[in-house]
């Protein structure tokens, strides 16, 4: 595993697994064949609704805490302070763990002032519940208001981002200030086996369009959470870290951008 330092001194895996629509006994064998493999990171949010099938897979594999990295989110109609203080424990309470790595406001909700939301996450960071925390899907704009409201505390921003999907503006923006970018559909949801150009690549080096993707981000010290099912799957993404992306991949994916953004929900901000 290779890791990225967040702005706390915690190290961050450069790989996680992604877990959305995975449910039930399927997600916790998943998550146990993920950390049995050497995955040490896993992307979850309550939104997702399996806290409880990703805490009995944690606790399967059976690993030290600390070797974990463990990522929550809180949903965007929950951004009030109450509400976070509450969901901070209830999170805890379902995953079965003493503490998150990190937690994310899961949307940004104009709604309810960022101001309100932020001071909750504060505090559930001095009081231990969360070791870092951090924001999705923010645009540039969101940031800087998060930022203007407390310089240190954000600390990662997961956002869509894959070869297609390309928001370097956004990457070079958070790399500035000290933020993390986490890619979520790094695969594009399976979208990447289609692509010409990586599927040519993919033939000339030998290594799957999905390796190539995923390589492409991490090399970029983007942290990417693919979410895999099958043992084969989760093998394959894990076979990142003894080779180097060649050169001509890297310079035709970074020319690859045609702002495909797949998750776009209605309520979402993306146009602040
Ligand atoms: N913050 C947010 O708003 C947000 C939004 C979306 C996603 N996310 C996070 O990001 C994670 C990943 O994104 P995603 O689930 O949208 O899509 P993704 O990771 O880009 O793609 C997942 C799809 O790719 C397939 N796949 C994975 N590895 C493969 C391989 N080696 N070969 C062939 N197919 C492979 C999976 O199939 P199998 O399942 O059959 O293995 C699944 O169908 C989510 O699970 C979630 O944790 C966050």
């Amino acid at each position: 595993m290779k890791y990225v330092e967040l702005n706390s001194g915690d190290q961050m895996p450069l790989l996680g697994l992604g877990t959305w629509q995975l449910r039930g006994e399927k997600c916790t064998k998943s998550v146990k064949e993920a950390l049995d493999i050497g995955y040490n990171h896993i992307d979850t949010a309550d939104g997702y609704d399996n806290h409880q099938a990703v805490g009995r897979g944690i606790k399967k594999a059976n690993i030290d805490r600390k070797e974990l990295f463990i990522t929550s989110k809180i949903k965007p109609e929950n951004l009030h302070y109450d509400d976070i203080k509450a969901d901070a424990e209830r999170f805890l309470d379902e995953l079965e763990i003493e503490y998150l790595d990190l937690l994310l406001i899961h949307w940004p909700n104009k709604k309810i002032p960022l101001k309100e939301s932020l001071k909750a996450l504060k505090e559930v960071k001095a009081e231990g519940l969360a070791h870092n925390i951090g924001v999705s899907n923010f645009t540039i704009n969101h940031l800087k208001d998060a930022i203007k409201i407390y310089p240190d505390l954000i600390t990662v921003n997961q956002v869509e981002f894959h070869p297609s999907l390309y928001q370097k503006d956004l990457l070079d923006f958070c790399q500035e200030n000290g933020i993390i970018l986490t890619a979520y559909s790094p695969l594009a949801r399976g979208e990447v086996f289609q692509n010409d150009i990586i599927k040519t690549l993919a033939d000339k080096y030998e290594k799957s369009a999905s390796k190539l993707a995923l390589k492409w981000l991490i090399e970029k010290d983007v942290v990417a959470i693919p979410k895999a099912s099958s043992r084969e799957h989760l093998e394959s993404n894990f076979d990142l870290f003894d080779w180097e992306l060649p050169a001509e991949a890297k310079e035709k994916m970074d020319a690859l951008n045609e702002d495909n953004r797949i998750i776009d929900p209605s309520w979402a901000e993306f146009d602040y």
